[in-house]
This record gives structure tokens, sequence and C-alpha cells, in this order.
């Protein structure tokens, strides 16, 4: 079979940018805080999508990088008195994020997500917007599990990401990832910018792991889908 057309384009773009030095992740959205709205904007509509899909009667709300809260702009909107707590790496999208919104109920923490104890049984909803698609489905199920005990019975976390749309885009992004790795001596546990997405059976199977039984996609717009996945329990 031949490679698909985003496959070859991708290949394309990763051969053109093969001696392109790796950055760090927060290091990377600090830089880029300029313009970053602009360029987010091709996903106007899905952060709508992903607004709208947060229950009505949420009070509580957990958003993992968060960056400047292009979807917590539109969540807002919609539920104005919901608590928020939102983390993020990057000092840069966090200012940004409480000159838009300081005036809410909102706790902007700088960490990693993978690090910071989100606690048990405290969101009623949780979401992630275009930002988990540079980690292992490995590192993934660990993080779905610490979401998974972080929402109330009933509680559901909604994802809206890149995801590879043939295996053979995760497996030339994960190889070229670790080249690049190794060329600049970066250690494993440190973050780098550069885009690794799963398939999206990959996604939904790290999702599984991390403790969700329940899981719908409910839209897939552009090739990007919208994920929404419950914990068990009674409806809040
Ligand atoms: C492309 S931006 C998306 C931001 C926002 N959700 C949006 O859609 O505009 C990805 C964000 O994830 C953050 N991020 C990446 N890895 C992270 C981690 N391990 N912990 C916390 N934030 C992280 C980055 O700093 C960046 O602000």
């Amino acid at each position: 079979m031949s490679p698909s057309q985003d496959y070859l384009d991708l290949k394309n773009w990763l051969d053109e940018t093969a001696d392109v030095p790796c950055e760090s992740m927060d290091a990377f959205f600090d830089s880029r805080i300029d313009g970053y709205e602009e360029h987010m904007s091709f996903w106007r509509e899905h952060y709508g999508l992903v607004a709208g899909l947060v229950p009505a009667g949420a009070r509580t709300l957990l958003d993992l990088g968060c960056g400047t809260g292009l979807e917590l702009d539109r969540i807002f909107e919609r539920l104005p008195d919901i608590r928020v707590t939102a983390i993020d790496l990057s000092d840069a999208m966090l200012a940004k994020l409480l000159e838009k919104h300081g005036g809410r109920r909102l706790e902007a923490v700088k960490g990693d997500y993978f690090v910071y104890d989100f606690g048990e049984s405290r969101f009623d909803s949780a979401v992630s917007v275009e930002s988990l698609h540079h980690f292992t489905a490995e590192k993934k199920a660990g993080l779905f599990g610490k979401i998974y005990r972080a929402l109330r019975p009933g509680g559901i976390y909604i994802e809206c990401d890149y995801i590879a749309s043939v295996p053979e885009i995760e497996e030339l992004t994960f190889s070229e990832c670790r080249r690049r790795r190794e060329r600049d001596k970066i250690p494993e546990e440190q973050y780098i910018h550069f885009d690794t997405p799963l398939t999206l059976e990959h996604e939904l199977g790290a999702m599984r792991a991390g403790g969700f039984e329940e899981i719908e996609v409910v839209k897939n717009l552009n090739g990007t889908p919208i994920i929404v996945a419950k914990k068990h329990g009674s409806e809040q």
C-alpha cells in the first residue's frame, strides 16, 4: 500500500527541519506567546465544541496544558462561575491566561501535570486541548489514571488533540524524536517540544489502561477527534 498524503507531507517537513535543534517545552511556548492565539485560531470551532461538552451542572474543572486559556475563554462564556484549576509549564502562557481571566474562580498552577497532585474525587470535569501529543502511551496511561482518580464519580474528561492518522506517522515521529534527542544529548525525562501523536486506537487504549471504561469519540473535525471519557459512577 502506498503511504498516505499526511505521512508524505510530514516526512517532507521532518526532512526539511532535520537539523533544527531541540527546544525544551516551556522555552518553546514562552518564546511563542506573541501571535500564539492567532496561530491557534485554526481550532476555533474545536474550542467551542469542547466548551459545549462540559456538563451544565459542573462546578469544578481541571485543565491540563491550559496555555493562554483558549478553551477556558469559551468555557467561562457558558459557565462563568465554574471553579477552574489550570496547569501549564509556561510562565508566559499562564501570565496571558491571568491577564484575561484573573477575576474568575481560577487557580493557575505553574507545573507539570505528570507530577502535580490532582487529588482524589475533586473535579466534576477535566479537559485537555492540544497538549498531550508529545508523550508516550505508557506515560499517558499513568496520567489518565491520575485524571480518573481526580474526577468525581460520573465526572467526565474531555480531550481534543492531534492524532496520528496512520500508524506509520506514530512510528515516524517517535523514531525522529529519539534521533534528535540522541543527537542533542537530551535525557529522556526532559520535555522537548516535538510532536509525537498516537493513533486513535493507542490513545483510547491508554485511556482504558488509566481506568476509563466509558469512552466515546463524539466528533472528528478536520482529523482532530474530541473524546469524552467518563468515570464510573452516578451522574452529578
Ligand atoms: C499547544 S499548547 C495548548 C494550550 C491550550 N490548551 C490551547 O489549546 O490553546 C500546549 C500547552 O501544553 C503545555 N504543556 C506541555 N506539556 C506539559 C506538562 N507536562 N505539564 C503542563 N503543561 C504542559 C505547554 O506549556 C503549552 O502551553
